[in-house]
């Protein structure tokens, strides 16, 4: 077994991040690997794109705290009390467990509750093979540093050259911020055949490494259409077995 990995899913609204979050939990859970997924776009989709409920978010936990409801009983410790808490909220199945962070901080947010909720999840996440992270559209994610060490990013665009230069701004963005993170990649997700050689090419003269392309699936539509979670989605689907590519790509299996 190799080592742990963090995979966090970004890129610009409505390209694709859930759908690419969800059917690499579903990839990864043929293969024997202790999976934890994280929602961490406030927006939050991904519990209904895996066909799962949720019973709260860490936001929610934070909130209830700093305003004062959640009576501290005397000899329970801060820490022990959110980690309890945290436990109370992760949605456990026999395939991968979920978390959903929820809303992010507000401005009279006292940091040390943030800094704690932050320093148990990453210690918790340390008991996964793999955690598959779908954060939230565009760049504030970063600039936030909300996503940080993380070893792959993978950045989610439409086959546009729009879609690519804000994966490039992306890719920019983190090293500008010196974040954490070791390998960036493209997915083209939603390609058609004829955008494939065009869409290769503007990725290599952005200088963007294309890590897998994922054609636009019929499958999903219908999916879509009927409110089916993505996780139910055949093993013959053309965007699953693109997914099933990529994963290996990533050398996830
Ligand atoms: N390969 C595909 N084939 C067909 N439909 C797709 C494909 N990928 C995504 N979609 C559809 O595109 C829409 C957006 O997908 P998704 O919700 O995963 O995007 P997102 O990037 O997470 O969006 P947001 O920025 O709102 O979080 C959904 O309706 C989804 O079903
Ligand atoms: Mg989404």
């Amino acid at each position: 077994m190799q080592k742990r990995t963090v995979i966090a899913v970004s890129g610009k609204g409505g390209t694709g991040k859930t759908i690419v979050a969800a059917l690499l939990v579903k990839i990864l859970t043929g293969n024997s690997k202790s999976i934890l997924a994280i929602d961490a776009d406030p927006d939050s989709n991904l519990p209904e794109a895996l066909g799962v409920e949720v019973k709260g978010t860490v936001g929610g936990i934070r909130e209830k705290l700093l305003s004062g409801r959640d009576q501290i009983p005397p000899g329970v410790v801060k820490r022990d009390l959110l980690e309890y808490q945290i436990m109370e909220i992760l949605t456990e199945t026999p395939n991968f467990d979920l978390l959903v962070m929820g809303r992010p901080e507000g401005p009279g947010c006292y940091c040390a509750v943030n800094h704690l909720l932050r320093e148990i999840i990453d210690t918790f996440a340390k008991n996964y093979d793999v955690v598959v992270i779908d954060t939230e559209a565009g760049l504030e994610h970063l600039s936030r540093r909300t996503t940080r060490d993380v070893d792959t990013l993978l950045v989610v665009t439409d086959p546009t050259k729009r879609g690519l230069m804000t994966a490039k701004r992306i890719k920019d963005l983190v090293k500008e911020l010196n974040i954490s993170i070791n390998k960036i990649y493209v997915i083209a997700n939603r390609v058609t055949e004829p955008t494939i050689g065009p869409i290769k090419k503007s990725a290599a003269e952005l200088g963007l490494t294309l890590i897998g392309i994922i054609p636009e699936d019929q499958n999903i539509t219908q999916f879509d259409l009927n409110g089916r979670p993505i996780i139910e989605l055949s093993p013959n689907s053309p965007a699953l077995k693109s997914i099933a590519q990529i994963a290996q790509a990533l050398e996830l299996f």
